[in-house]
């Protein structure tokens, strides 16, 4: 089974580029279900109802979730809701639903869960991720064929033990937020297949998807301003397709990137 994970949707120009590629890529690479970050799909915070519908329509099976998640409200019926592909952070407390979910590929049980990391910019209320997933995974499922665990935060050194603590326990550990990509997709020593950060997909010549002009005064200067998203091209476009044979075992973890004009 390959499993396509798409990082981090920025607003209009990450959905444009989705449109661009996903479809082809999919056939190319015959990937049986396609995982995508979905907590920047509508104007940078949270996911409407209808953005999730489109990317539905362009191939999107599953969508995980992260700090701005919870920014549009009509989306927490959705994540309450077992039979609904998405989810948000398993350990964010004030966010509905519990925080992983299972979807059935071509006959074969795949469990997806959301946890995020002890620092994603701002603080916000969350309970300790490594204390979490170690509550989840007793629970899962034992005739699931693969799970997947996205890992949403900014400590490098976090992401890398995320990984490794999960190593030989779930097939693979994606990490994202960073909406930069990190060279070091690897199958770990135990089996499990892990990428520090996948990226993002949107504008490319910008600071994660944000115009350079709003955010350099805030940096050099303190200037408090707001985020201006950048919609220039050219479109960038990142994900990971991790390759899992028959009997469960990760065969292969290849990082997927293009830029678009
Ligand atoms: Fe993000
Ligand atoms: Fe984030």
């Amino acid at each position: 089974m390959k499993i396509l994970y798409i990082g981090d949707i920025m607003a209009e120009p990450g959905i444009s580029i989705v449109s661009e590629v996903l479809p082809g890529l999919k056939r190319e690479q015959e990937i049986d279900f396609v995982v995508a970050q979905s907590e920047n799909v509508s104007n940078g915070k949270g996911m409407a109802v209808a953005d999730m519908k489109r990317l539905q329509l362009l191939g999107v099976d599953f969508f995980t979730g992260g700090n701005h998640t919870t920014e549009i409200e009509e989306l927490n019926s959705l994540l309450q809701n077992p039979d609904s592909p998405v989810i948000g952070p398993a350990n964010m407390p004030n966010c509905p639903g519990q925080g992983w979910k299972y979807h059935i590929v071509s006959g074969q049980k795949i469990c997806v869960v959301s946890i995020m990391g002890s620092k994603v910019g701002k603080e916000i209320e969350m309970t300790n991720p490594l204390q979490r997933i170690d509550q989840i995974l007793p629970q899962i499922d034992d005739d699931t064929f693969a799970t997947i665990v996205n890992f949403h935060g900014d400590y490098s050194s976090e992401k890398r033990i995320f990984g490794y603590y999960l190593d030989g326990k779930v097939t693979a550990v994606v990490g994202d937020h960073w909406h930069v990509s990190t060279s070091d997709a690897m199958i770990l020593p135990n089996g499990t297949a892990h990428i520090t950060d996948v990226g993002m997909c949107g504008s490319l010549h910008s600071s994660l998807g944000v115009t350079l002009d709003s955010v350099i005064p805030r940096w050099k200067d303190g200037v408090v301003n707001k985020n201006e998203l950048a919609t220039k091209r050219p479109y960038q476009f990142n994900a990971v397709i991790i390759d899992v044979a028959d009997d469960g075992v990760v065969n292969s973890i290849e990082q997927i990137q293009k830029i678009v004009d």
